[in-house]
């Protein structure tokens, strides 16, 4: 037998090496370079699936027919939103996102929704097949067992070569893979998870998509560092790539995406983790502001925008006497360094005094907001609990910060005065326009201001009519 050659893998990129490294010559990480077996030459059993491949030949690019391809019926719209309007057949889409976040949960509902009209094979590696029949009795409405449509097919695999059998007789048009890092190729002889375990399943289950016409969501942990399965290639190697994120400890979650080859990128959908599964929520931006106490300090509004979509979201402020020698600075779901940069000219170009102050920032609903457009409400935040005057009710503020005290004008700023119009907001603060090429939509009160001083002596003002620039 010929002796079994081994190479090393950089767990974070993919890079391969066939010397051992300390550190990844392409992604500079440390200690990530990982033996591994090196997979056989191809050989006859490498390639296409047996009974589903079509031989390609090339055409006339006249020839090729350029009708949309139609798309499977996907009935959470939430989900669909995120595809760009329904499954392609024939991709494959990669839904990456931590443990326990509700990746399985989300794409078994998919299932027994798509069910209804198309074969759905779910192949699981991680639960049991009565583990995954009593969830789908309990994502059900009324819990009726009669209610589980007929085409839903279940089975627990790991080895590829037996899930491609079951695909090739059950025939789907929707196969969901849950998780990729469970699927093993026994030809390799690393283990499940590893960077060619995981390429390669990866890698065959596209060539299954692509020669088949079956559409194939793979579901994928995310490591600690944030990689999903490790090895970036993975990303390469699918049509789309979708996160699950949220904070566990509230009920929201976002499914973002990330790369689309079929629709927008950075599209999101928003649903709530529930007793029945994921809850699409419709109108974000009423969940976020639900729980908000109007006219306590320390609480502004923002409308943030999500790919396409405007958001608006509260933002909470805090600040207290430092009791031991330096203060805090602790933003939870905003950027640490944009808040210094935010404390730092509230201090100086303001005139807040904060050397002595610890400041606490909380983005409501653990929503993640890391544009800069979110300074001025976060600002404004910090800003109102400590002069312990609420910010105007009615009022959006919207602007980054620049560091001689300025606002600056952020993008799609019509959208987001509609969206807050259309939640019933009076007034926005913006920084000033230098262009004016797009009117300010009318059914909202828009004060241009050209500095964050100017801006918060008008935030923080008792309700008063004002119009026009300040
Ligand atoms: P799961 O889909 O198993 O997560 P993942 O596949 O991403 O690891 O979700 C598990 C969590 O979701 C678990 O903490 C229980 C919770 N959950 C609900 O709150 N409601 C439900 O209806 C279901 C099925 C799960
Ligand atoms: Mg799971």
């Amino acid at each position: 037998m010929a002796k079994t050659r081994t190479q090393y893998v950089c767990q974070q990129c993919g890079r391969v090496s066939p010397r051992e490294l300390g550190r990844c010559p392409q992604c500079g990480s440390w200690n990530s370079m990982v033996e591994e077996v090196v997979a056989p030459p191809p050989g006859a059993s490498k390639g296409a699936v047996r009974g589903l491949s079509a031989r390609s030949s090339p055409r006339r690019i006249s020839d090729i027919s350029e009708d949309v391809e139609e798309r499977l019926l996907l009935p959470i719209g939430e989900f669909a939103r995120v595809l760009g309007g329904g499954v392609v057949p024939g991709s494959i889409v990669l839904i990456g996102g931590d443990p326990g976040i509700g990746k399985s949960t989300l794409l078994l509902q998919t299932a027994l929704e798509m069910a209804h009209r198309d074969p759905v094979l779910y192949v699981s590696g991680e639960e049991s097949e009565r583990q995954i029949k009593m969830r789908a009795v309990r994502l059900l409405r009324g819990g009726a067992e009669n209610n589980i449509p007929d085409n839903l097919f279940l089975v627990t695999e790991t080895n590829l070569d037996l899930i491609l059998e079951h695909v090739a007789a059950v025939k789907p048009r929707l196969l969901i893979v849950d998780s990729i890092q469970t699927t093993t190729l026994p030809e390799l002889e690393s283990s499940a998870g590893s960077v060619s375990q995981v390429r390669e399943s990866a890698s065959r289950l596209r060539e299954l998509a692509k020669s088949s016409g079956i559409s194939v969501f793979l579901i994928g942990h995310v490591t600690k560092e944030g990689t999903i399965a490790g090895p970036r290639v993975l990303e390469h190697i699918v049509d789309t790539v979708l996160y699950l994120e949220g904070d566990r400890f509230q009920s929201y979650r976002l499914l973002r995406s990330i790369k689309n080859r079929f629709g927008a990128t950075s599209e999101v959908g928003v649903f709530e983790m529930s007793e029945r599964g994921m809850a699409e929520i419709t109108n974000p931006s009423e969940a976020f502001l639900a729980e908000r106490m109007v006219n306590a300090p320390g609480s502004s509004i923002v409308v943030t925008m999500e790919g396409t979509r405007p958001l608006l979201v509260e933002i909470q402020g805090l600040t207290s006497h430092t009791s031991f020698g330096n203060p805090r600075r602790t933003p939870n779901g905003v950027d640490f360094n944009r808040l210094l940069l935010t404390v730092a000219v509230l201090s100086r170009r303001v005139g807040l005094r904060l050397a002595e102050q610890d400041v606490f920032v909380n983005v409501v609903g653990g929503l993640k907001v890391s544009e800069p457009a979110a300074d001025l409400a976060v600002a404004a935040a910090i800003a109102s609990s400590t002069r312990d005057v609420p910010v105007r009710a009615d009022t959006v503020l919207i602007g980054e910060i620049g560091l001689s005290g300025e606002l600056r004008m952020v993008n799609q700023m019509p959208a987001r005065l509609r969206e807050a119009a259309k939640l019933g907001f009076k007034a926005a603060i913006v920084p000033r326009r230098s262009r004016r090429s797009e009117p300010w939509p009318e059914d909202i009160q828009v004060l241009e201001s050209r500095s964050l001083r100017q801006a918060l002596e008008f935030a923080l003002l008792a309700v008063e009519e004002k119009s026009g620039a300040i």
